[in-house]
């Protein structure tokens, strides 16, 4: 697939995918969740792919929301349409990839901005970050899991709060609010999330995909996370990552998993 509105960059296992329409401060237009989604499924097939950083470009903005140009004329059919299709193409999908993926916040996250941000499986902010969730200035509501996902990492309190007032909040407020873990200077966003995403590289893949699809279950409906644990916790013994794990310890090495 040929990408117009997004940049992929590879650094080691590391793959930072950013949004590139700084102009309309990468507002996600039809295209862009389409070009996510098939990069989202490409990076996490690449066995060389231990990690995915989403960011936006420029110094202003993550993602100001869905493109508003789009959706300004829709019916309700074509309206409910939009939120099903985003939801299955990329803030579902992001969610429950196997490969972890972290949101670098490096600006505005508004609407459906904050609402990808939220779906990656967790947060960095840049310090002049600004998120909030603006749709009811639109007398629309979010569309794109902001109702569920906001109240999971805020409290329903001050979810509701930030959703009916449209309030933007600073990366500070986002850090005390449990939505960002770790604010940094904006120069040193990428570099910051990088660190971490090193970390995370080193350890097990097979354990980690495992670790998110048992976490997720917690917030999933008729699902019973313990029961997922217990599972994901035994599968984990027939793994090669597993054999390869306990060895190092054993042989006092460091693990060279290959996430099998
Ligand atoms: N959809 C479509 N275009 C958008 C957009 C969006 N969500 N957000 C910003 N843009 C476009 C603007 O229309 C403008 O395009 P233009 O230069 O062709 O006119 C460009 O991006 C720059 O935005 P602008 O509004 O001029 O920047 P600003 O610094 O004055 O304001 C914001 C920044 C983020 C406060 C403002 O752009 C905004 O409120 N955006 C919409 C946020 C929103 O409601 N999102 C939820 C959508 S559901």
């Amino acid at each position: 697939m040929n990408y117009e509105n997004i940049l992929i960059e590879k650094d080691n296992e590391i793959s930072i995918i950013t949004i590139n329409r700084p102009t309309k401060l990468n507002a996600l237009n039809k295209a862009t969740i389409e070009e996510l989604h098939h990069a989202f499924d490409t990076e996490d097939k690449d066995k060389s792919t231990r990690v995915i950083i989403i960011t936006g470009s420029g110094e202003k903005a993550f993602v100001a929301g869905a493109d508003i140009s789009e959706f300004a004329h829709f019916s309700v059919e074509e309206g409910g349409k939009l939120a099903a299709q985003g939801q299955k193409l990329l803030f579902d999908f992001v969610e429950n990839l196997s490969t972890p993926v972290i949101a670098a916040v490096n600006g505005f996250a508004l609407g459906g901005g904050l609402e990808l941000a939220m779906s990656a499986h967790f947060r960095i902010a840049s310090d002049n970050a600004k998120m909030g969730l603006p749709e009811v200035t639109l007398g629309v509501i979010p569309g794109y899991g902001g109702t569920q996902r906001l109240p999971q990492l805020v409290g329903k309190g001050r979810a509701m709060e930030m959703i009916m007032s449209a309030s933007m909040i600073d990366s500070e407020t986002a850090k005390n609010y449990g939505l960002v873990n770790h604010v940094v200077p904006q120069v040193k966003l990428l570099e910051f999330t990088k660190g971490i995403a090193s970390k995370i590289a080193k350890n097990s893949p097979v354990a980690i995909s495992n670790a998110i699809t048992a976490v997720n279950a917690n917030y999933k409906d008729g699902i019973n996370g313990y029961e997922i644990e217990i599972k994901n916790f035994g599968k984990s013994f027939g793994t090669a990552d597993f054999k390869e794990g306990t060895t190092a310890f054993l042989e006092k090495r460091k693990a060279d998993f290959k996430g099998e």
